[in-house]
C-alpha cells in the first residue's frame, strides 16, 4: 500500500490485515528476533507540526522495534521559525531521502498537500480535523478484543464531535464492521454533515447510551474552536460528562474508550478514573503494535504476506 491518509477509503480486507498483523506483533512483542530486522537499512522521518504524547511515542517506538532508523522534525526548534515555507522545508528534507513520513499537522489536509512535494509514502498522525488513521484502527482493533463482533452493536461516540478527527476515523471503519452508531453531544458539536455518515444523532445523553455496548468519548478540542460553542465547562460536565453513575444506570454494559488526552472533571467524571470497564491505557498499549504493522505494511514489509 502507499499513503495511509484516511480510512474512508481502507476495506474490510484491509482492515483485517492491519489486525492480524497487530495482533502477530503483541504475540511475539518478546522475540526481537522476529522483528528487529523487518525495516532494517529504513528511515523514518516524524514531522509533527502539532503536539502530541501517544502517537508520537509509539510510532517512534514502533520504527525502533522494527528496526528503522527514525529522525525527528519538531516545529518549536526547526527553520520554519526562521521564514522557511512548508514546501521548502519537505523538498530539503527529501535529500535526507526518507523512506516513509509520519505527520501530524494541526490544519486538515497538510498530509495531502505533502504527497505532492514527496515520493516517499505519507502516514498521517492527526491531520486537523480531518482524520487519525492509526488511532481509528487501534481503537476498532481494541474495542474487537472485548466484543468479538460489533456487528449490530451499539456504539457511541459522546462528546465533542465537530472537531474530531479520530470520530471521522472511526465512523468508516465502525460502518464497515456493521455497527450501529450513535453521536452525542451539544448541538454545536455535532457536525452538520453527520446526515451522510450513516449514523442516529441523539443529543440527549440518557437516550444516547441506554444499552450501548461501547462508548467512544472526546475532550472538548479548544485548539480548533474559533468561538464559544458551549456555556461553560460546568454546564457541558453535567450535562455530556459520562460518570460512574450514569454508566452504572444506563449502560453498566458499555466498555469506555478514549484516544487521550482525557480532561478528568469534563467528558469523563473524577469517578471514572480505574473504571474496570475503561479501556484506555488498553488503546495506548495496543497503539504500539498497531503502529508497528501500519509501518511495515506502507514499507511493503508485511511479514505475514
Ligand atoms: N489525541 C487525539 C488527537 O490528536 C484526540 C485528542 O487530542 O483529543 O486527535
Ligand atoms: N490519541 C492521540 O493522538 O494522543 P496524542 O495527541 O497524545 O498523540
Amino acid at each position: 500500500m502507499s499513503h495511509l491518509l484516511t480510512t474512508e477509503d481502507l476495506s474490510l480486507t484491509d482492515f483485517q490485515k492491519f489486525t492480524e498483523l497487530a495482533s502477530f506483533f503483541e504475540n511475539h512483542q518478546k522475540d526481537s528476533e522476529t522483528t528487529s530486522g523487518i525495516l532494517r537499512g529504513k528511515t523514518i522521518l516524524q514531522l509533527f507540526l502539532e503536539d502530541s504524547t501517544r502517537t508520537k511515542i509509539s510510532f517512534e517506538l514502533a520504527a525502533k522495534r522494527l528496526g528503522a532508523n527514525v529522525l525527528h522534525f519538531s516545529i518549536s526548534q526547526s527553520s520554519l521559525n526562521k521564514g522557511e515555507s512548508l514546501k521548502d522545508t519537505i523538498l530539503t528534507l527529501n535529500q535526507y531521502h526518507p523512506d516513509t513520513w509520519i505527520i501530524r499537522a494541526p490544519r486538515s489536509g497538510t498530509c495531502h498537500l505533502l504527497t505532492q512535494w514527496t515520493k516517499s509514502p505519507i502516514v498521517s498522525a492527526g491531520d486537523g480535523q480531518y482524520q487519525h488513521p492509526t488511532q481509528g484502527l487501534l481503537d476498532c482493533w481494541t474495542l474487537l478484543n472485548h466484543l468479538p463482533s460489533i456487528k449490530g452493536k451499539k456504539i457511541v461516540l459522546l462528546g465533542d464531535i465537530l472537531h474530531s478527527r479520530v470520530a471521522r476515523s472511526q465512523i468508516p471503519l465502525l460502518n464497515k464492521l456493521g455497527a450501529k452508531i450513535t453521536l452525542c453531544g451539544p448541538y454545536t458539536l455535532l457536525p452538520k454533515s453527520a446526515a451522510e455518515w450513516e449514523v442516529h444523532v441523539e443529543p440527549v445523553l440518557e437516550k444516547a447510551v441506554a444499552g450501548a455496548d461501547a462508548i467512544f468519548c472526546f475532550r472538548l478540542q479548544k485548539e480548533r474552536m474559533t468561538s464559544a460553542l458551549i456555556p461553560s465547562q460546568q454546564e457541558f460536565h453535567r450535562i455530556w460528562g459520562l460518570t460512574k453513575k450514569k454508566h452504572h444506570d444506563l449502560c453498566p454494559q458499555a466498555w469506555i474508550l478514549h484516544p487521550g488526552p482525557v480532561n478528568w472533571g469534563v467528558e469523563l467524571g473524577f469517578d471514572m478514573e480505574d473504571h474496570p470497564k475503561s479501556l484506555i491505557l488498553e488503546q495506548v498499549r495496543r497503539g504500539l503494535y498497531m503502529r508497528m504493522a501500519v509501518l511495515a505494511r506502507v514499507l511493503g514489509k508485511d511479514p505475514l504476506v
